[in-house]
């Protein structure tokens, strides 16, 4: 059976209140397709009453199914290519020499979906900058989705996952083939801490990040949703460290604390208060 109208509104004014996404009024065929199957895993009879049950309020998991029913958590391995070309090339190398005194530097994913972003960088410094293993290196990967973090923890992955954006070599070097799946090796899987984490909500206390990836999950937030996300971002970033967002994200006009970084299409945001103190 398909969606009312009346439900996908409640269903729409639901997963705006729990994960701030703003599902667009043409999306009703967007919220049949994935919560039916799980109106089905969860013993509903159809979608209607699995909306009812919501309405109730009183089933915290299935919430949380919910919530995770509808947020997207498309992924890749070093996706978009740029952000890990700026890290590699530009940002590792400054940050690097820029904290020899301390020998620290402190990386948050913060919507880490099942684990590919993390472990993109992770690879990457294992490959690149064998220096920072006698260094204190810290990795936390966030997200809402306690399903997706599951997976993010486990760091198996399909066929499919390695075919896209990671390097053979890589795939050779950092991983096991286990029948179907590979495995990342222990090294790698136990660098990155994952936890879970509303972006909307109140932060736990976080250390300073030098590096944040914030990537592609902003643009499910409606303004207000950005801009107070954007403000405490700003709280949490070393004033010398680098926000990254997806392609499709900017700053602009929503909080006058960040500027792109120029010439970069690595979607790579500094703290404007760094320039001024520079100036
Ligand atoms: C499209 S994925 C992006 C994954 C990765 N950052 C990338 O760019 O490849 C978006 C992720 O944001 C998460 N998400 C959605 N709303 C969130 C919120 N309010 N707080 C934290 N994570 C959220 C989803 O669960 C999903 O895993």
């Amino acid at each position: 059976m398909g969606i009312s109208d009346l439900d996908f509104d409640f269903v729409r004014t639901f997963i705006r209140a729990q994960a701030g996404i703003v599902l667009g009024a043409n999306k009703a065929y967007l919220a049949e397709a994935r919560l039916s199957p799980l109106a089905r895993e969860e013993g509903f009879a159809d979608l209607p009453e699995l909306v009812d049950a919501l309405r109730a309020g009183s089933l915290v998991p299935l919430n949380r199914k919910v919530v995770d029913a509808l947020t997207t958590h498309e992924t890749s391995f070093f996706r978009d290519r740029e952000p890990f070309e700026a890290l590699r090339t530009r940002i590792i190398p400054e940050l690097i020499a820029s904290r020899q005194d301390e020998r620290r530097l402190n990386f948050w994913y913060a919507a880490s979906s099942t684990g590919q972003e993390p472990y993109s960088v992770v690879m990457l410094l294992a490959e690149h900058f064998p220096e920072l293993a006698s260094w204190n290196v810290s990795h936390l990967g966030t997200d809402i989705s306690a399903m997706a973090l599951d997976r993010a923890r486990r760091g198996r992955f399909g066929q499919v996952d390695v075919n896209r954006g990671l390097p053979d070599t890589y795939l050779v070097k950092y991983f096991v083939g286990n029948s179907l799946d590979w495995v990342l090796k222990d090294h790698i899987r136990k660098a990155v801490r994952f936890e879970e984490l509303n972006l909307l909500e109140d932060w736990p206390a976080l250390p300073t990040m030098d590096v944040i990836m914030m990537r592609n999950v902003m643009l499910y937030f409606d303004a207000d949703g950005k801009r107070t996300t954007l403000a405490k971002v700003g709280r949490v970033l070393h004033p010398e460290g680098y926000l990254f967002l997806g392609p499709a994200e900017t700053t602009m006009d929503l909080e006058g604390q960040f500027e792109r970084v120029k010439d970069n299409r690595a979607g790579c945001y500094r703290s404007k208060a760094r320039y001024q103190q520079a100036s």
